[in-house]
């Protein structure tokens, strides 16, 4: 069983990572795009375009399964791969859902690039998960480059999370692989406010179901 786990950037190594400890028999490659970074700015042509050489390798090298580790490639242009491609794709995708069960105060936020935010696999979601909810979009666009580039403003990161708590969001959804790796950053910042979430656990699952 071939498995490769696909990003942008370093966001898809955190869940290779997770990926990896949960698995440490299987051959899984992790591969990004790290010249094109960051994605969450592309339109859906030109991602369609970065991606498709990747993914040629991935066919060509014969994968099984192939994890996006990537929420702006998953919600942009998902459909488009699982056509072109017939090895198995696990996306990510922004868990709206699993943060509807959990909040009390009915108010969350969703932590993502703009090209996701834009795009219409995250309005489906909204719109079937999320009709009763206050969904906060904060002003993210800088983060993934930040944490690629090891050049993280806390400050900003803060500011950005306390004015998400003082609108009473008690769930924050890291819809963006790279801010994984300031989760336990923003965990803190939460603390008893809010509950931070992120698909690792639910890749892990998918993909021991499909094994
Ligand atoms: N890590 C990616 C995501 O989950 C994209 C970050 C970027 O390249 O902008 O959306």
């Amino acid at each position: 069983m071939k498995i490769a786990i696909f990003d942008s950037g370093i966001g898809g190594l955190s869940v290779f990572n997770a990926v990896k400890k949960s698995f440490p028999q299987l051959e899984i490659v992790f591969r990004n795009d790290q010249k094109n970074m960051p994605y969450g700015d592309k339109t859906k042509n030109e991602l369609l375009l970065l991606v498709k050489p990747f993914f040629d390798q991935f066919q060509a090298e014969n994968f099984d399964i192939v994890i996006i580790a990537c929420n702006t490639v998953s919600t942009t242009i998902l459909s488009e791969l699982r056509e072109q491609y017939k090895f198995t794709i696990i996306p990510v995708i922004p868990m709206i859902r699993e943060a509807s069960l959990i909040t009390k105060n009915k108010t969350i936020a969703i932590c993502a690039t703009p090209t996701t935010l834009k795009s219409s696999k995250y309005s489906v979601l909204k719109f079937k998960y999320g009709q009763n909810l206050n969904i906060l979009e904060p002003d993210c666009r800088e983060w993934a480059t930040m944490i690629q580039k090891k050049q993280i403003n806390e400050m900003k990161i803060k500011q950005t999370i306390e004015d998400i708590l003082n609108k009473k969001c008690d769930v924050v959804v890291l819809a963006c692989t790279h801010y994984h790796w300031i989760e336990n950053d923003i965990k803190k910042i939460c603390f008893n406010k809010a509950s931070v979430i992120q698909p690792e656990e639910k890749i892990i699952a998918k993909l021991k179901q499909l094994l």
